[in-house]
């Protein structure tokens, strides 16, 4: 039996890609799904569908009613998705208005859709490289952009808000989450541009495996706030880890060597913190990096 069968669960942002897949696990698994979106989905399946806006307080009140645990996936989800104000404004007002009325309220949990634009580098408008592999959670921050700022700054507002409430904070810092067709065309992109995917290490993660991730969240013994990268074990491009590297981070140090197609992210904190590997993987044959690329 799943740890939050008969728990009611708000989850906000669940009319969205994530959302969807996620709220439909956790009523699933026996959970009662409050939802609150800005629209409305058809493919939503939820208890209670509020649509409000995550900004009001009113409305994430009203969303709150009998809730026993949070999970905050509302977001303006991209960096030009609509003007940096709004990008940036939107989801840090969120995020602390979700997780400050979730800990007045005295709810032990939340889950938050973190990013792995946190540290920065994904969408940098500079030439920079991350300063190691493999990411990590210490690794340095090179912020040059409100989304990635707005992540970031999240990360702090969950750290406050078990500080001040005692609401423990589980920041999933996701890569790039999409369903399996289109991910394998972003494999295509990158089996022809290997470059661009180096600052995001060519990570994915399939979005059944990201609902996956919020319900062991939601179940995990861990407690406090942490925030840490997870992802598919192997990566979107079709070439050998390492090769890669040598030609796209040659300055970069590798802290240890990666096997054949192997992620280089650390994916330990998640295994330790919420016992997730991924189960996903979108299937590509291993080729030699070609010369002209
Ligand atoms: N999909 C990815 O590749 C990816 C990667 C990293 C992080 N994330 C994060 O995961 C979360 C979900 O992403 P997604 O891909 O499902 O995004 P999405 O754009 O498909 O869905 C976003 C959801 O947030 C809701 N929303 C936005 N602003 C709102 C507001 N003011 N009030 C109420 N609801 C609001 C929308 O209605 C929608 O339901 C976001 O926080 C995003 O930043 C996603």
């Amino acid at each position: 039996m799943s740890g939050i069968n008969g728990a009611r669960v708000l989850v906000t942002g669940a009319s969205g890609r994530i959302g969807v897949v996620t709220s439909a696990r956790l009523q699933r698994a026996g959970a009662s799904v409050t939802a609150l979106s800005r629209e409305e989905n058809p493919a939503l399946e939820a208890d209670r569908i509020i649509v409000g806006d995550t900004r009001s307080q009113e409305d994430v009140a009203r969303a709150l009613e009998g809730a026993d645990l949070v999970v905050h996936l509302a977001a303006l989800a991209h960096r030009d998705i609509a003007p940096a104000y709004d990008v940036y404004t939107t989801n840090v007002v969120s995020t602390f208005n979700v997780l400050a009325q979730a800990g007045a309220r005295g709810l032990p949990r939340a889950v938050v859709a973190g990013s792995i634009n946190s540290y920065g580098l994904p969408q940098n408008i500079h030439e920079v490289t991350p300063a190691y592999f493999p990411l990590d959670t210490d690794i340095p921050t090179d912020i040059a952009d409100w989304y990635s700022l707005s992540k970031r700054n999240d990360e702090n507002t969950a750290r406050m808000a078990w500080r001040h409430w005692g609401i423990d904070v589980v920041t999933l810092r996701f890569p790039h989450v999409n369903g399996a067709d289109n991910l394998a065309a972003i494999a295509e992109e990158l089996a022809a541009a290997p470059r661009d995917g180096m600052r995001e290490a060519w990570s994915y993660l399939v979005t059944e495996d990201a609902a996956r991730a919020v319900e062991l969240s939601l179940t995990a013994s861990t407690t406090g706030a942490h925030a840490f990268f997870l992802a598919a074990n192997s990566t979107l491009a079709p070439y050998r880890t390492e090769d890669l590297l040598q030609r796209y981070a040659p300055g970069a140090p590798r802290l240890r060597r990666f096997v054949e197609r192997e992620v280089p992210i650390d994916l330990t904190p998640a295994r330790e913190l919420i016992g997730f590997e991924a189960h996903h993987e979108i299937p590509l044959e291993t080729l030699d990096l070609p010369d002209d690329l």
